[in-house]
């Protein structure tokens, strides 16, 4: 009777309350720090968003190289292409390699020519050995750029994920692991970039109206999607799906209703909102014990989920930080999934990223065999707090009769 679940989950808390509280009065701002100590690395500063982050790298190397052309694989958050957009660079689609996570690695040697500035790469799913291969193999060609946006604390022999490369950002908004409500950091390797990067850095400060409006998501995140009132909201939720109710899907799925602003958008000029200065503190020292956690709920999964139905992503040596636990569907897509279990009382995402090719009409679909492949049956599977392993268990079992 009790076992309605939803994915929709913040790892904010009261107690972060008085964290802002403490920020407010006593103005320290030590959590850059502790970050550059916990990534092992220096040359990071914190950002208002992760987004706000790439723009940053992105102008860096258009600055730098007087070359204007991304490569990225299109199975991404609109907000990055936007990014790349808004800093004057020009982005060149190349298609995911569904195997390992990343871009397709033949692909983008054959298309690097002299006007190529950098390629982006999208931490999803992929194993330390794939991530390493690729680095290897490209890391004398063109700029690296890692998007470590949901991976932060990810790490491949003691080296972080977003400090693997040339450059690399991270984002701590509210559904991330580390949560600051709003907030990223951008890692530049070269020390003499980053300095000079660090001197002409023009910023605002964040406003706190912004704080205030998500501390209001964060409270009806909490009061609509605890284990206890879902049981209730969860009816209210089949029926914004059915009704297609986008005034709250738009919430629910920000993703599905992207708008690309023709001005800057104002955020990109704040600096990262330092009354998060003790929240990020706080929780930076929660990560490790986060992540075995959600790595032992994944394993379950892992072991209970039938071959014949998914393919299941082997990414629990620390390369992934497991927000959620992925695995691509053979027989059935994420959409029918989705209501599949819906119905039994799971609401589980049905998208994740989105094919963003689909936003130009000159992209040949053949050549992104892979993206499209993925924008329809990756399944992303909840590994939060709110899910036991007793749910676990039957999500899985739900999911096997999907043969
Ligand atoms: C893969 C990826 N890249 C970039 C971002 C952008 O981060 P932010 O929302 O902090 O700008 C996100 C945010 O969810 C993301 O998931």
């Amino acid at each position: 009777m009790f076992s309605k679940r939803t994915r929709l989950y913040t790892s904010f808390n009261i107690i972060n309350l008085f964290q802002i509280l403490k920020s407010f009065f006593f103005k320290k701002k030590n959590f850059e720090s502790q970050i550059q100590n916990y990534l092992k690395v220096k040359n990071l500063k914190l950002t208002s968003l992760g987004r706000t982050a790439l723009y940053d790298i992105i102008k860096l190397i258009i600055k730098d190289k007087n070359k204007k052309k991304f490569f990225i694989a299109p199975y991404t958050i609109p907000a990055v292409i936007h990014a790349v957009k808004y800093a004057g660079g020009e982005i060149k689609f190349i298609d995911i390699n569904k195997e390992t996570g990343l871009i397709d690695e033949d692909k983008l040697e054959s298309e690097i020519d002299d006007n190529s500035a950098g390629v982006i790469i999208t931490h999803l799913y992929s194993n330390s050995e794939d991530i390493k291969k690729f680095i290897t193999r490209f890391q004398n060609k063109i700029n690296i750029i890692e998007d470590a946006a949901i991976n932060f604390g990810s790490k491949i022999n003691d080296k972080y994920l977003g400090t693997l490369a040339d450059y690399g950002f991270f984002s701590f908004n509210i559904v991330k692991n580390l949560n600051t409500l709003n907030g990223g950091a951008i890692y530049i390797k070269n020390n003499e970039t980053y300095n000079k990067y660090k001197l002409e850095r023009k910023i605002k400060k964040f406003p706190i109206k912004i704080t205030f409006n998500l501390l209001i998501t964060v409270l009806i995140l909490k009061i609509m999607f605890n284990n206890f009132s879902y049981q209730f909201f969860h009816f209210i939720l089949k029926i914004i799906y059915e009704k297609r109710i986008d005034y709250i899907l738009k919430k629910i799925y920000p993703i599905l209703y992207h708008t690309y602003e023709k001005n800057l958008p104002v955020i990109y000029q704040y600096d990262f909102n330092w009354l998060m200065n003790d929240v990020g503190i706080y929780n930076l020292k929660q990560i490790e014990i986060n992540y075995r956690e959600r790595l032992e709920k994944a394993k379950i999964y892992n072991d209970l989920i039938d071959d014949r139905v998914a393919f299941k992503m082997e990414c629990f040596k620390n390369e992934n930080a497991l927000l959620e636990y992925t695995i691509i569907l053979k027989n059935v897509s994420n959409k029918i999934a989705h209501s599949k279990l819906m119905e039994r009382g799971y609401d589980i995402r049905h998208t994740w990223y989105i094919n963003n090719t689909k936003e130009k009409n000159n992209l040949d679909p053949t050549n992104f065999k892979d993206t499209y492949f993925i924008e329809e049956y990756i399944f992303c599977l909840p590994v939060h707090k709110n899910i036991s392993s007793e749910d676990i268990k039957k999500i899985s079992a739900i999911i096997n009769t999907f043969i």
